[in-house]
This record gives structure tokens, C-alpha cells and sequence, in this order.
């Protein structure tokens, strides 16, 4: 199979690249990435030289190069997006121009070239918010998103259902719960903290840490969308998730146990505008159709999480001090002058 990956060099994207290749050693991967500030290809050092492997950077609202990359193609797996909700608090520009005509753009170019096999990758918070004692989300939940970057994944996920219905694009849909792992970007929950606590600096707590989410390890997340481009039916939305709802301050005392640090280390801040109370998700349609079903525990994989960014220091400095965009500034220069 040859496959379009959108997003490739951010976190999830990154990591889906390195699963792919090592499960399917023979077929070609595309890495379409725009390097916006998420986008780092030193999460993919190690695959650069593979020759089934081409990285392209260029932007998914770009439809003369979209249309281009896409002849060909067996698959498009769309991962690329704004995805910090916090980010989409200060602006929604970028989340409304990158994930929904970003998505459009894409869907087009499969459309046009002989309706390409399209496999949506979205997020549970589109279903918005539950309290404490609500069911888990389904793929029956009404989609209720409550803030910009939310709101701009689930205008997505109606598009792509939409092109279904219209067109007939053979499309699938994920929506998984939220992700830990390497290569996650330090702005995020997990990787914060444990790169503030290596530092030396105090953990910020939204509100009082009591928000639920429900965690899945990033390799399990890929396992779960390789077994919907594999299995899935055409047409259907697949929920993941880890089955592991924990609130925040819980996994925060839980990092500061494991990297042997005192509660003195968490400091209470302002909390997230609109801030979702609690995700979680009800997997049972993917474990019944697909035969997926999460394996990392969150204990094995908040160790392996933390031993990873202990190794990988200069990854994540790199990133907090702003050096990694040096590198593409020069690498890519002559497009940044155009
Ligand atoms: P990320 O922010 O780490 O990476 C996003 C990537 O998209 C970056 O490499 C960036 O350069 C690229 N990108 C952004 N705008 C682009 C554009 N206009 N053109 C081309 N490339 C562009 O994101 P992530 O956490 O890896 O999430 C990947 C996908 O998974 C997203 O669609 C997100 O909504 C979804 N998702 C994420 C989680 C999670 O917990 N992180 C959970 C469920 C679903
Ligand atoms: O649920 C899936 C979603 O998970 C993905 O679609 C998003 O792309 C991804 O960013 C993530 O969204 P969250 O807002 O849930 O993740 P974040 O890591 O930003 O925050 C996780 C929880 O931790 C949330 O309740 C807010 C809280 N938090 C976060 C940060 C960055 C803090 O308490 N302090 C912080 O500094």
C-alpha cells in the first residue's frame, strides 16, 4: 500500500509513521507536514533514510500540491491539526483554517482521484463534556463540543461523514481519548510535567486538578486506527480509548511519586476557560468489530513515558528553548523567503 500521512511529524502522526513501517515493511509512506510549531522531524531521525519513506513539507490547505501528492495513493490518514485546546483559546483562526479547510481540501483530492480510501483521525472531545455519573461516550453520542479546537474537529468529523453520504468517499473515522507518550510536544498535560519536574520547576494545576480524562498510550491509539484501515467498515466512526479515567491531581501525585518528588512541587493555577469536566469512552463497537483492544497499562506506560523524556533531554530542551525551529529555518529557508 502506498499512504498519504497528514501530520506526520507531530506527536501521534510520528509515532503512527514508526508502527507502520516496522508492521508493514513494504509499503511507501508520504509524510505531508506543514512544521507549524508541533511539527518536529526529530521524531523521525531514525526513518529518515528508509527509502519507502518521503517527508514533504507543505500545507494541507494547499490544493495544487494536495491534489499532486495524492496520485497514486491507496490511503490518506489525516492526523494533521491544531490540536492545543489552550492555543484555540487565544485564537481559532488557525484551528478553523487547518482542520476544517485543511479536511476539506484533503476529501477534494480523494474525491477527484478516484475516491481514495480516507481514514479521519478525531478526537473524543467532540462529543463535549460529561459529569461525574454520565455514561461513557458512544458512537451514538451527539456531538456537543464546547470549545474553538472542539469545535473545529467536529465540523471535520461532519464533513468527512459528509463526503461519505454524498460522494461516496470510502471514508472511516476515529475518535480516540487523550494520548500519552514519546514525542508528545511539552505543552500538553504528561510532558510538561515531567520536563518541568527534570528542570526544577513546579507543576501548574489547573482549578483544583479534579477534571477526568481517559488515558490511552499512543502506541495503542495506532494499533487502534491500523485495525480500523485494516478491519473497519466503510462509512463507520470507531471510538477508542484507554479505560483509564483518572483525574489530574491523581496523576499528577503519581509522576511526582515516580520521579521521587514532594506535593510541594504541584502549584494550584487559574483554571482552562470552558475547561471539560470529564472524557471518557465506551470502546465495546472496536473491541467487537475490530478485535482491538488497548494493552499498555497506564503504569507501564507513564514509567516508559517519563524514562523516555529522562532520554531524551535535548529532544525536549531543544524544544522549550525554541532551538528546534533554528533547524528548519535553515533547512527550509529558501520556501520561508518566497
Ligand atoms: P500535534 O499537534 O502533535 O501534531 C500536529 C501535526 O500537524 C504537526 O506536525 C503539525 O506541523 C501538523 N500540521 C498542523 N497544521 C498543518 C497544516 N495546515 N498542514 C500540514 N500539517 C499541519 O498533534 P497530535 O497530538 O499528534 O494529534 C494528531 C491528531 O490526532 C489530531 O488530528 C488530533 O486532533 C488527534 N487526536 C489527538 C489526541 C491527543 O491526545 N493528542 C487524541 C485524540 C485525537
Ligand atoms: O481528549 C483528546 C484530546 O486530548 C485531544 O483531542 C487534544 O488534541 C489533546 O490536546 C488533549 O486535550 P486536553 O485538553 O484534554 O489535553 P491537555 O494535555 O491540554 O490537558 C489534559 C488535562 O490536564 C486537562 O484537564 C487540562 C489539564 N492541564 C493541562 C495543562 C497543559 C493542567 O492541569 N495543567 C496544564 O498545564
Amino acid at each position: 500500500m502506498k499512504l498519504l500521512i497528514t501530520g506526520g511529524a507531530g506527536f501521534i502522526g510520528s509515532n503512527f509513521i514508526r508502527y507502520w513501517l516496522n508492521k508493514y515493511p513494504l509499503d511507501t509512506i508520504v509524510n505531508l507536514d506543514a512544521l507549524t510549531y508541533a511539527g518536529n522531524l526529530e521524531n523521525l531521525k531514525e526513518i529518515e533514510e528508509n527509502k519507502n519513506y518521503k517527508f514533504i513539507k507543505g500545507d494541507i490547505c494547499d490544493a495544487d500540491l494536495v491534489n499532486k501528492l495524492v496520485k497514486g495513493i491507496d490511503l490518506i490518514a489525516h492526523f494533521a491539526a491544531e490540536t492545543h485546546v489552550d492555543r484555540s483559546v487565544m485564537g481559532s483562526s488557525d484551528f478553523v483554517r487547518t482542520n476544517i479547510k485543511g479536511t476539506m481540501v484533503l476529501l477534494d483530492a480523494a474525491k477527484n482521484n478516484d475516491n481514495i480510501r480516507f481514514h479521519h483521525v478525531s478526537t473524543d472531545e467532540v462529543f463535549g463534556s460529561l459529569d461525574s455519573n454520565d455514561s461513557a461516550f458512544n458512537e451514538r453520542t451527539p456531538y456537543a463540543p464546547r470549545n474553538p479546537y472542539s469545535a473545529s474537529k467536529a465540523a471535520s468529523d461532519h464533513l468527512v461523514r459528509a463526503y461519505f453520504h454524498t460522494h461516496k468517499l470510502p471514508i472511516t473515522i476515529s475518535n480516540c481519548s487523550n494520548n500519552f507518550g514519546p514525542y508528545q510536544f511539552p505543552e500538553k498535560f504528561f510532558p510538561l510535567f515531567i520536563t518541568n519536574l527534570i528542570e526544577g520547576k513546579k507543576v501548574p494545576v489547573y482549578g483544583e486538578g479534579k477534571n477526568i480524562r481517559d488515558w490511552i498510550y499512543v502506541d495503542d491509539h495506532n494499533a487502534g486506527v491500523d485495525a480500523i484501515i485494516k478491519k473497519g467498515k466503510i462509512g463507520e466512526t470507531y471510538c477508542l480509548g484507554g479505560e483509564t479515567e483518572l483525574q489530574n491531581i491523581d496523576i499528577t501525585k503519581k509522576i511526582l511519586e515516580l520521579m521521587g518528588k514532594s506535593g510541594e512541587m504541584i502549584e494550584y493555577v487559574k483554571d482552562r476557560p470552558g475547561h471539560d469536566f470529564r472524557y471518557a469512552m465506551d470502546i465495546t463497537k472496536a473491541k467487537n468489530e475490530l478485535g482491538w483492544e488497548p494493552e499498555v497499562s497506564f503504569e507501564d506506560g507513564l514509567k516508559k513515558t517519563i524514562e523516555w523524556y529522562k532520554n531524551n533531554e535535548e529532544w525536549w530542551r531543544n524544544i522549550k528553548s525554541g532551538k528546534y525551529q533554528d533547524y528548519y529555518k535553515k533547512q527550509y529557508s529558501h520556501e520561508l523567503k518566497k
